[in-house]
């Protein structure tokens, strides 16, 4: 089974899909392993990693693509300006690809490695299970967005994170609140925490309260009940309008009185839930700082905007997208494992792909095979969205 790793292409994408480490692994398993000249390049993996852990280096993204079995990615297939064409139209009639397709989002995207009788596996829709833990890479990138977010606060804000004692005076620590403690969340706490901040957490489903504690935060009871908050997959669950309005009342006081507030609420499948208003971020200190990280789903706080920041009300509203690709090395070597988990997963002999309809992570995943388009969710956006 050949497999091909081209440079991402998509502006501002420093990850690769594989490190000469997960490299070494497939070879081993008996896997042939072609990457792009340059594809670890700003992720600081040389063309020369790549070959010493066995793999080939094609300078020519053309046959790279259109000679391989599997192609490995991080983005979806984009239009490459540069060449005028489009990524999807070099993959192999039948190949199969791996990434973070986003299919909801881009059902174009699907919709054209259909028209090639691609198998897609989108791994942003792995189902969040056990079984599925190390092949995660959604988690795997929250868990790097939640302690980039803290990191990129602590950059803008005019203060310091520790409590001081010097000879010139006390330095309180930050006051920072964390709205969701999901996989961002939890790390966002932990990265606050180790910073010497202040940490107050919020989120709807109340099992995650011993985690936030665990962390060394305060976890604030927004008085849900488990069934009201949680479906059986784990996920937190829209709630009535009537609750948000009761939410926002209990966020007040604590991010009038916040240096730092790191949003990721999150209902998969839905707008992010608008918690932070204008009204509480006008009652709030003069240069403190706000991370939306569910900026991508319309935001949990209003004003910010996607791929941007902004001061409105002297407040900073940090909106960046893409935050993994910030911390490229690390990004890529944990997307490559989950890559590679994922690969042996599909593929158990190493020669070819399983597309068992049976496989909770299969079904999950496959977004189209064999000229059909699988996932119910790009079904039904197609009829309504134009193809590009
Ligand atoms: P997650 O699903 O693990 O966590 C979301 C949390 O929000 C859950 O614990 C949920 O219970 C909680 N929640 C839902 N509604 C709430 C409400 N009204 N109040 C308080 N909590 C509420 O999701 P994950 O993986 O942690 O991602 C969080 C956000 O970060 C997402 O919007 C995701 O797209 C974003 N993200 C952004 C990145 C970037 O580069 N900007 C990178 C990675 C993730």
């Amino acid at each position: 089974m050949r497999i091909a790793i081209p440079k991402e292409i998509l502006p501002g994408e420093n990850r690769v899909a594989v490190v000469p480490e997960t490299v070494a692994k497939m070879v081993k398993a008996g896997m042939e392993v072609w990457v792009e000249s340059g594809a670890g390049e700003s992720a600081h993996i040389s063309d020369g990693e790549y070959q010493k852990a066995g793999a080939r280096i094609e300078p020519k993204v053309e046959s790279l693509l259109g000679e391989a079995d599997v192609v490995l990615k991080v983005q979806r297939p984009v239009f490459d300006e540069k060449r005028n064409r489009h990524e999807g139209d070099l993959i192999r009639e039948k190949a199969t690809l791996i990434g973070l397709l986003l299919p909801l989002t881009y059902p174009d995207v699907a919709v054209k490695l259909n028209a090639r009788k691609v198998t897609a596996f989108a791994l942003d829709c792995l189902p969040r299970i056990a079984r599925a833990q190390s092949m995660d890479a959604l988690s795997s990138m929250s868990n790097i967005a939640g302690y980039k977010s803290v990191i990129m606060a602590a950059n803008a804000l005019g203060r310091m994170f520790p409590m001081m004692t010097t000879a010139a005076g006390t330095i309180p620590p930050a006051k920072v609140v964390v709205i969701g403690a999901g996989v961002a969340g939890l790390q966002a706490i932990a990265t606050a925490r180790r910073l010497g901040g202040v940490v107050t957490a919020f989120d709807t489903r109340p099992v995650v309260a011993e985690q936030v504690k665990s962390l060394g935060g305060e976890f604030v009871s927004l008085e849900v009940s488990h069934e009201q908050a949680q479906d059986t997959g784990g996920y937190a669950k829209e709630l009535p309008a009537e609750f948000y309005k009761k939410e926002q009342e209990i966020l007040r006081k604590y991010i009038q009185e916040a240096d730092v507030v790191i949003t990721s609420a999150l209902i998969p499948g839905k707008r992010a839930p608008l918690l932070i208003t204008e009204e509480m971020l006008r009652a709030m200190k003069p240069g403190s700082v706000i991370v939306d990280l569910a900026v991508e789903q319309k935001g949990n706080c209003v004003f910010s905007e996607p791929g941007k920041i902004v001061v409105r009300h002297g407040i900073t509203l940090i909106g960046t997208l893409n935050i993994p690709s910030t911390v490229a090395v690390h990004a890529s070597q944990l997307y490559a494992k989950n890559v590679l988990n994922f690969l042996n997963h599909i593929a158990p002999d190493g020669k070819s792909i399983r597309s068992d309809l049976n496989d909770e992570i299969i079904r999950g995943s496959l977004i189209t095979h064999n000229g059909e388009i699988l996932h119910p969710g790009v079904k039904g956006l197609i009829g309504l969205k134009s193809v590009a």
